[in-house]
Formats: C-alpha cells, structure tokens, sequence
C-alpha cells in the first residue's frame, strides 16, 4: 500500500494510474476507522476498483469554533493497519498545512440542501465539507467516491456540488453499518461512557418504529417524547423528502427521517430512508 503525506505527490501518481487505464475509487475519511469506514473500502472493492484511495485527514475547516476538532479521536498507526488489511491500496495523510496552503482564500459553498438540518445547526459545516471533498476530488483522479449514507444530509450536499460543478466522477452511498445494539457506528461513539451508549439505542428504536402513511407532525412529537424519555436533548427530528431535503407532511416511501440528538456532552446523527 502506498502511503502519501503530500497530496500533490498523490496527485502526480492518481494521475498516472488514471492514464494507464485504471479504476480508481476514493475513499475521504476523518480516520480512527471502523467498521462503517471499513465497509466503504469493501464497496470499492465491490466494484471492481483496481486502485482504492483512503484519505485520512480531520479537516479543520468543517469544524465549528465549540466544536471537538481538538479532541476528535486519531491513531494514525491503527487506521494504517486497517486500511492495509482492508485492501485499500493507498492512503493519503495530509496536514492542515499542506491541505490550506498560507492564504488559502477559496472554498466550496452548496446554497440550498444545506440550510436546514445540521447545516442550519453547524454554521458553515458543509462549506467546510464541501471544499476538502472538492480538492480530494481533484487530487484523486477517482472514477467514483463512497460515502456513507450515515451522513446522509452530506451525501446529499456532495452528489448536488459534483452535478452542479461537472465533477468527473460518480458518488457512490454505502448503507449504514450499526453495532449489534443497533447503534449505529461512528467515530464519535468512542466518547460515550457505557449508560450514553444504553441511552443511544432510542435513536435506532425510533427510527425502526416509524411507518409509512402517517402524519408528519404526530409521529414527529412521538419521537421527540421517546428520545427525550431515553434521557437524550433532541437536537432535531425532522421528516424530509429523500432527495430535495425538503419537509414534508406525510411518511411516504422514499421520505427520509433524520436525528440528531446531545447524549451527555456528544453529539449524535442516523437516519432512515423509508
Ligand atoms: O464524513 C466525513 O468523515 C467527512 O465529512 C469527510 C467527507 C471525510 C470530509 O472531511
């Protein structure tokens, strides 16, 4: 596996690869991997990427001033070990510094799916976001991107910025990896003590017990009530249409039912497309 720290040196040799005819995936990670991150390698793999790049980098700039870019887990060695074991066949850990060059002055800003939800929560998050997903694309050289549908308002962001920015490229969204509580995996979870991880499970349950044809309003208030019985600070509960974003009024096929809720200090996503 190669392992890159200068992303122009990953550059220079995506391109040759490119050139020469192969498939290459990418794969863009925060690290301290897991299962969820492990099973977009598999995806790549899947589907037949002859390169598959993994890159590893806490980007400051989709962090907010209170957030927890600081503490955010990282182990450098360990993502390396998995990435490897994965079959994952490089992998790019830049720097703050040699990823925002001194000056740098130019970002990446997606004007409607990111008002509400945690763009609305998280000023200036999916301009973050946008902008080091727009240079790993054009330092990968890549076929096709995986992202995890656990993110799902950022899935949603970045295949709008590749259409409307003409990106070369497919977005590909993995489903959701969960633990066998149901919760589902993230990085963050490693922040939660053994009863925040007990009281995270009403994020799961509450997804799963959501129908189709019902009102909008009535089982939002539902949720609201269970997740605030767990013990968890409702952050949102909101019912969207799976592509636009938009609200709507009645559970339908295709409508998508995003959380994110405070357990303790930490903050915690999911969601379910109907
Ligand atoms: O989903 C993430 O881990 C990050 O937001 C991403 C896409 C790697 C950009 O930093």
């Amino acid at each position: 596996m190669k392992i890159f720290k200068d992303p122009l040196k990953l550059q220079k040799w995506a391109k040759a690869q490119s050139k020469a005819g192969q498939k290459i995936a990418l794969v863009p990670t925060m690290g301290y991997l897991h299962e969820g991150h492990l099973s977009l390698i598999e995806k790549a793999k899947a589907m037949k990427a002859d390169e598959i790049i993994v890159s590893v980098f806490v980007n400051p700039v989709q962090f907010g001033p209170n957030e927890d870019y600081e503490k955010y887990p990282r182990d450098e060695k360990a993502d390396l070990a998995k990435c490897k074991a994965a079959g994952a066949t490089a992998i790019l850990f830049p720097t703050p510094a040699n990823m925002y060059l001194d000056r740098h002055s130019v970002y990446v800003t997606e004007e409607d799916l990111s008002k509400g939800l945690c763009g609305a929560r998280r000023p200036g998050h999916f301009r973050g976001v946008c902008t080091v997903v727009a240079k790993l694309f054009n330092l990968a050289h890549a076929d096709f991107a995986v992202f995890g549908q656990k993110d799902y308002q950022q899935a949603q962001i970045i295949k709008r910025m590749v259409r409307d920015l003409n990106f070369d490229l497919k977005i590909v969204v993995a489903p959701i990896v969960r633990e066998p509580s149901g919760l589902a995996r993230s990085s963050r979870n490693t922040y939660l003590s053994a009863e925040e991880k007990d009281r995270a499970l009403a994020l799961s349950r509450s997804l799963k017990s959501v129908t189709v044809g019902k009102s909008v309003k009535s089982e939002q208030a539902r949720i609201v009530k269970a997740l605030e019985q767990s013990g968890l600070q409702v952050d949102y509960v909101e019912f969207v249409d799976g592509e636009t974003l938009d609200p709507v009024k009645k559970t339908a096929k295709g409508v998508c039912v995003l959380l994110a809720v405070f357990d303790g200090k930490t903050r915690l996503i999911d969601n379910r497309v109907l």
